[in-house]
């Protein structure tokens, strides 16, 4: 059966690598907010129905959010309409037509305490603008209640454009002492890995509509912001690059010496067996993809 696949958010990082993943499941019609003809604005609420009442599609997935963390908390309103109310419309659109929605969620939507991976069904507490407007997104998809894939996924970096890695890079090569914060706990999470497993769970939830749920998608293993930055600039040291920075000058800092508008957890962690056992799916350890995403980094 070849499916009709409406992709929003076609230029993020996750809406990218999505262009590649999705396009042999069907037909693939992506849009972003500056598409013309059809609306891809998650900001128009009116337009977002229409254009899905327009396509018909067998599954929509949405990679389009307000992701500008620190900017949401002096806007909360946009952060709602685009984070919560938008995938409320699109969960509608999807129950009246019979579709499937594919939605992406953060760890943000949990207070970040203990040290222990967040299971699915574990109380969530955001921080955050941000967290809270994720949190009612996953909650109006529950609620208009099409079959839905809710991944709630977490620092998550791609090969194109700007991520943290390169940053520290660069920092690396320029400087001789470096400040990281040692106190955030994840797993970096390539956008590629999460657009291939999209398209895979996609594939096994058309058949089997108990799958339908929300689940914990990140890359196996975890690490501190510092455990990432030592990480990629010891690969870049051994790979020749020229390093200004020494390793042991890569100092380790709180959260509290970056002070930002808006507040991350500390405890990042999310348990995936769900995701794994249900869709028979392995992850990764974090650094296969990032040791990967620098060797294309240092290939340019
Ligand atoms: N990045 C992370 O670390 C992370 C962690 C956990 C969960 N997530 C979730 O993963 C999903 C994808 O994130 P990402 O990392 O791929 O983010 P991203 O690179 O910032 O992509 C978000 C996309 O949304 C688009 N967008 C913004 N406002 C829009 C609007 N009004 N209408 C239509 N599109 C709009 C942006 O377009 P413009 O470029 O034109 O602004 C951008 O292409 C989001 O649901 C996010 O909450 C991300």
């Amino acid at each position: 059966m070849s499916l009709k696949i409406l992709l929003l958010g076609k230029n993020g990082q996750i809406g990218w690598e999505l262009q590649r993943s999705l396009a042999p499941l069907g037909e693939l019609i992506a849009l972003d907010r500056h598409s013309t003809g059809l609306c891809g604005d998650l900001a128009d609420l009116q337009g977002l129905a229409k254009t899905v009442q327009t396509l018909r599609p067998d599954v929509i997935v949405n990679a389009a959010a307000h992701t500008a963390v620190d900017k949401a908390e002096s806007e909360p309103e946009l952060a709602r309409t685009l984070n919560a109310l938008a995938p409320g419309v699109l969960a509608q659109e999807a129950q009246k037509l019979g579709a499937w929605l594919v939605h992406y969620s953060t760890d943000y939507v949990f207070d970040g305490s203990g040290s222990k991976p967040w299971e699915e069904g574990d109380p969530t507490g955001p921080l955050s603008v941000y967290g809270q407007t994720k949190l009612e997104g996953e909650q109006l998809i529950q609620a208009a209640g099409p079959n839905h894939l809710i991944f709630r996924t977490s620092w998550v970096y791609a090969a194109r454009g700007g991520n943290f890695a390169k940053t520290m890079l660069r920092l690396a090569r320029e400087r001789e002492r470096l400040t990281v914060i040692d106190d955030q706990f994840g797993a970096p999470t390539g956008a590629d890995l999460l657009a291939d497993v999209t398209a895979h769970a996609i594939r096994c939830a058309l058949h089997r509509a108990e799958t339908s749920g929300l689940y914990h998608l990140v890359a196996g293993g975890e690490t501190s912001w510092h455990g990432y930055a030592s990480f990629v600039i010891d690969f870049a040291r051994q790979a020749g690059i020229d390093i200004k920075v020494a390793q042991e000058a890569i100092q380790a800092v709180p959260t509290s010496a970056f002070p930002t508008p808006a507040r991350r957890p500390h405890n990042s962690r999310l348990d995936t067996r769900k995701l794994q056992t249900t869709f028979g799916l392995t992850l990764p350890p974090w650094q296969q993809g990032v040791d990967r995403m620098l060797n294309e980094v240092f290939a340019q």
